[in-house]
């Protein structure tokens, strides 16, 4: 199956970068096709709130860098979403990101996402607790939920501290990749 994968942070060796690495060689040793956006080198415009979307039941016309992701949305069996964590939030350009998903409610408010697709949520903090923001990134993975995806794990580095690829983060980031 194919597997989407959104980097969100601009570091490329940092923690959220690592773990989503990490996820998509388990999701490579399992067979699965990996295609990655990168939103930090990419133009993604915010939702214009044009409607259109809606009223033809259509994905987001935006002529940006999201063009090709809508079709491999669809058709993918699984999205991973990574993010570095910004004041508190998941980073700006990844909720711009998410609130371009608008488009996937129909004129009359059904889900037009085939339901099921697997989700796998990586997030990277400074504090060292795992719990501080658990609230923030419920919120950020519940709009994919409401659109039917299955969340099948939810990764959070907490510490500034680079990961060490023998740690128990980057063993379970690889184990979602595999399992999925
Ligand atoms: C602009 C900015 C704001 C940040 N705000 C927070 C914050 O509110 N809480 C926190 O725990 N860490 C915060 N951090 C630290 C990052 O979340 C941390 O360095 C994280 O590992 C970055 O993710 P990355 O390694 O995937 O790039 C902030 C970092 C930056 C650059």
């Amino acid at each position: 199956m194919k597997v989407v994968a959104v980097f969100g942070s601009p570091r490329d060796k940092g923690n959220s970068s690592t773990l989503v690495r990490e996820v998509l060689r388990g999701a490579a040793d399992a067979g699965h096709a990996v295609v990655v956006y990168r939103i930090d080198r990419m133009n993604v415009r915010g939702c214009q709130g044009c409607g259109f979307c809606r009223a033809n039941n259509a994905d987001c016309k935006i002529d940006d860098d999201l063009k090709a992701y809508w079709k491999d949305l669809h058709e993918c069996g699984a999205l991973v979403v990574g993010s570095p964590n910004y004041y508190a939030q998941v980073a700006g350009p990844m909720v711009t990101y998410m609130n371009r998903h608008y488009c996937l409610t129909d004129k009359n408010g059904n889900n037009r996402l085939r339901p099921g697709i697997k989700l796998i949520g990586v997030f990277s903090q400074g504090n060292s607790n795992p719990e501080a923001y658990r609230a923030q990134y419920d919120w950020y993975l519940g709009t994919f939920q409401k659109h039917g995806m299955i969340l099948t794990d939810r990764i959070v580095s907490a510490g500034e501290a680079p990961l060490r690829p023998d740690s128990d983060l980057m063993r379970r980031a690889y184990r979602a990749g595999k399992s999925l």
